[in-house]
């Protein structure tokens, strides 16, 4: 059995990133396949989830496989004290693949580490978030047909938010440029500026929504994580930096597409979903046919 795991989407090569968003164009095509029929699946989410945790677990069940594991730590024997490297061990003996959420940046790659299967990093606090990241890439690469020379727009938490650092170094096989907006609390942190130096990859910084809304092919919004903020003060001043409306987008390029990682709160309205540019709906949807082929590739099957 493949003990390959996805806990960083750097540990995905180009040519893998792209072999699983053309499996899951496919799986697209043909949403029910059973060849996992027999396997088990884990899902253990230690942190709250709808789309990672239910996406995953319809992938599991549409590729014939069972799934069994947790939303809610607190009705395990973690709260007994078990440590996560006993849980793992444990649910290793279980199951053909790990899917794991936790608050604690590092807690996958150590759970990859323990594991005697496959475990895919469904989120590590403000580290990493590789499944969203291959969906990303599969939804730009869905509407613009390339994935190539593009502009990205990142808008919010670039401080905590992980989909945005995955999406950066993903983004850097295909000779991005990138505009990062931010109020100076959430600004991009040092380490992935340095990423893109050592890279060649250009881009920008800004505070002002509005000044780079017209140059971009993907506005990929994000929304402020109370939960990762140790002062709320800080919170309560930057929560609602942003808001995306209708009536700002009436002069941006025809192919922009707003993506959000969801869930939202008050950065996009609700008046943006009935435009041509909102496409968050469908890239959660994506979610589906990209971590079936991520399960599927993982163990070694497509
Ligand atoms: N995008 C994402 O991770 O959403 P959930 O927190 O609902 O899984």
């Amino acid at each position: 059995m493949s003990r390959k795991s996805l806990i960083s989407i750097r540990d995905f090569s180009k040519e893998e990133i792209l072999h699983v968003l053309e499996t899951a164009r496919e799986f697209e095509q043909n949403k029910v396949q059973n060849f996992l029929e027999g396997k088990v699946i884990a899902s253990l989410f230690f942190e709250p989830s709808t789309r990672t945790r239910l996406s995953f677990e319809t992938a599991i069940n549409r590729l014939g496989a069972k799934v069994i594991g947790f939303s809610d730590a607190s009705n395990t024997s973690q709260s007994k004290g078990e440590t996560l490297k006993d849980t793992i061990k444990m649910v290793s003996n279980y199951v053909d693949m790990i899917v794991m959420r936790h608050p604690l940046e590092g807690s996958s790659r150590y759970a990859s580490e323990v594991a005697s299967v496959p475990v895919v990093n469904a989120g590590d606090g403000a580290n990493q978030h590789p499944s969203q990241t291959l969906l990303d890439l599969y939804s730009i690469l869905q509407t613009q047909g390339k994935l190539e020379g593009l502009t990205i727009n990142m808008v919010g938490d670039l401080k905590y938010g992980r989909t945005t650092h995955s999406l950066l170094q993903a983004m850097s096989h295909f000779n991005p440029r990138f505009i990062f907006t931010a109020p100076d609390e959430l600004k991009m942190p040092k380490e992935y500026k340095d990423f893109l130096d050592s890279r060649g990859i250009e881009y920008i910084e800004t505070d002002s929504l509005n000044e780079h809304l017209n140059d971009c092919d993907i506005l990929y919004m994000t929304r402020v994580q109370q939960e990762r903020f140790t002062d709320l003060m800080e919170y309560e001043r930057v929560k609602d930096v942003y808001t995306l409306n209708a009536s700002m987008l009436g002069e941006v390029r025809s192919n922009m597409k707003i993506l959000h990682p969801l869930p939202r709160v008050t950065e996009i309205a609700q008046d943006v979903d009935d435009t041509p540019y909102a496409y968050y709906f469908k890239q959660a949807e994506n979610g589906l046919y990209v971590r079936m082929a991520i399960i599927s590739y993982l163990l070694g099957y497509r």
